[in-house]
């Protein structure tokens, strides 16, 4: 019976799964991480009422669904009326440096019921991403012409660099150190090639990425910034970095941009570094999931893939890289380095 309840738990958990992502943009909407971080301690519902919309016959309401904000590891409540921030709420606070909020935002874009309308996307053509079904062009097309999704685009990729990168520089010390140039490829705004610029000077750095993205950023003296297409150019450098780029294609494309990054290396010491989720490294229930809900969200969003160790290295050996090796780092994503 116990087993049965279980079960029966798990599958209402997923029924009613749909509840997270709305108690989460209700949070985001009301800045409730916010409130808290700046009242500095634990908060009592009455000064969170005092913040906010929430009429004072309603701070049952109020209460129940901060409640339910502990339950998803948020919060945590001392007694019935204290709250406080989880070590994980950092990532949903407006103005923390590893804030994820510009993500959640363009996540919350759009009609999420039809982007969810799975059925018909597998019933489509198999090379079509339900955004291309629905807007007829895809993302970075679609972007070119929209200003403002433009924006909330670039600015959701920035808001994840400043996860990622620390990570990898700290984790891949070995592999920057003998590179004397490098061009981040779909480096979008450049918060990356700006990190690795910093912590390893001796980098000469640049980011590529097509002209509508490096139209909107400021100009960094570190970083040089080059408006094309990497399925026709890539400037010549020591080594290509490429974050968060070939999880949006599919196997056929990837192999012609990594063709094109290995004619962009020296033969002697080129290497590309790739940054993207491998996802059968094993690392717990919590990670394992959000890389397996990755690549669908890949599956909706670009017609693109998340890929196992095995795949990796059967796409990068394609590209006629002679070698490659994974490393794996305190972030969602691994490290994955051909070497000419
Ligand atoms: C998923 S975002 C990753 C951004 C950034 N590397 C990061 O890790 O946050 C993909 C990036 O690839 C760029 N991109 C897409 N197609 C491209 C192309 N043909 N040439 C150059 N960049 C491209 C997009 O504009 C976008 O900035």
């Amino acid at each position: 019976m116990a087993e049965e309840l279980n079960d029966l738990a798990l599958v209402w958990g997923h029924i009613v799964a749909f509840l997270d992502s709305a108690v989460l943009k209700w949070a985001l909407d009301l800045g409730i991480a916010d409130i808290i971080h700046w009242c500095g301690g634990p908060t009592t519902i009455s000064q969170l009422s005092s913040s906010l919309p929430v009429p004072a016959n309603n701070s049952d309401n109020l209460r129940r669904l901060m409640r339910y904000l502990v339950y998803m590891g948020l919060l945590t409540s001392q007694g019935e009326d204290l709250y406080w921030l989880t070590s994980a709420a950092k990532f949903i606070l407006v103005g923390d440096e590893k804030s994820l909020v510009p993500f959640a935002r363009l996540t919350q874009q759009g009609d999420g019921n039809k982007w969810l309308d799975l059925g018909s996307l597998l019933e489509e053509k198999a090379s079509k991403s339900t955004f291309e079904v629905l807007n007829g062009e895809d993302m970075s097309s679609y972007a070119a012409k929209h200003a403002e999704y433009n924006k909330f685009f670039n600015e959701a990729m920035a808001s994840d660099a400043p996860i990622v990168t620390p990570a990898l520089i700290e984790g891949c010390r070995d592999i920057f150190q003998g590179i004397t140039s490098l061009v981040d490829i779909g480096g979008g705004t450049g918060t990356a090639s700006r990190a690795i610029a910093k912590a390893f000077p001796h980098i000469k750095c640049s980011v590529l990425d097509l002209p509508h993205v490096i139209e909107t950023i400021p100009n960094y003296p570190e970083v040089e910034q080059v408006p094309g297409d990497m399925f026709s150019f890539i400037p010549h450098n020591h080594a290509v970095m490429m974050m968060k780029i070939l999880h949006d294609w599919d196997d056929e494309d990837c192999v012609k941009i990594l063709k094109r990054c290995k004619e962009a290396i020296p033969e002697k010491g080129g290497k590309v570094i790739i940054v993207d989720i491998v996802m059968d490294i094993e690392e717990g229930h919590n990670i394992t999931r959000t890389r397996y809900a990755f690549d669908v969200i890949m599956m909706i969003s670009t017609g693109g893939k998340e890929r196992t160790e095995k795949e990796w290295r059967k796409l990068v050996s394609s590209a006629g890289f002679s070698r490659c090796e994974i490393t794996v780092i305190n972030a969602l994503q691994s490290v994955i380095v051909g070497y000419a």
